[in-house]
């Protein structure tokens, strides 16, 4: 890869976009300076995160299931919308889908995503939203976080690339502790995750 040009980013996303949001304001601070947000995809027309990518100036393209209703077509057409915008790394900011193999595989090593607690707790087929929080209060585990990891075609299964942890707090409900790992983990390192990609893929 040239040394000059930056990453080419896209953002995969399924709702609200707070990971995104954060993703946006760094790029705009400076913070990632080896990448590029280009495109931001999303499985959900009513995702807020594609609000977000258009008040950003970001391009923002939707792949339904309404519109591919087969999974495989769904898939293709996204591979198809990464490929025409050059995409080289793919951020998944709370993209509630599991992701092929042939996907994975498409994207070998340059696919990552943001998992909210610290991996290999909490973490796996059905781990997600509110679900993971809930998990690490009924075991009663005191400190918790997010992770940054690789993709590949086991769920939560790749190798993990930054993590940060977060305290729990007596009288921790599900949605405090959702709130406080999103603030003192998630928006932090995905950022932080995503520059250190993009200048490791320069490198290559
Ligand atoms: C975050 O908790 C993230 O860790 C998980 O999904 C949630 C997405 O939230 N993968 P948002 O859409 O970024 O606000």
């Amino acid at each position: 890869m040239l040394n000059s040009s930056k990453v080419k980013i896209a953002v995969l996303v399924s709702g609200g976009g707070t990971n995104l949001q954060a993703l946006l304001e760094n790029e705009r601070a400076g913070m990632i300076p080896d990448g590029k947000i280009e495109l931001v995809l999303s499985n959900n027309p009513n995702a807020y995160a594609l609000t977000r990518a258009e008040n950003f100036g970001v391009k923002a393209v939707c792949v339904s299931k309404q519109d591919y209703p087969d999974f495989t077509t769904r898939e293709n057409k996204m591979i198809e919308v990464l490929k025409e915008n050059g995409i080289q790394l793919i951020v998944l900011a709370g993209y509630l889908s599991i992701l092929s193999q042939n996907f994975t595989t498409e994207f070998a090593d340059r696919i990552i995503n943001i998992h909210p607690s610290l991996i290999p707790s909490f973490c796996g087929a059905g781990y997600y939203g509110l679900k993971v929080h809930e998990s690490a209060l009924a075991y009663g585990v005191k400190v918790t976080g997010a992770t940054v990891h690789y993709v590949n075609e086991i769920p939560d299964g790749g190798k993990i690339i930054m993590q940060k942890a977060v305290e729990i707090q007596d009288g921790d409900t599900p949605e405090i502790l959702q709130k406080r790992v999103m603030e003192q983990a998630e928006w932090i390192i995905l950022p932080q995750a995503t520059q250190k990609v993009c200048k490791l893929l320069k490198g290559e």
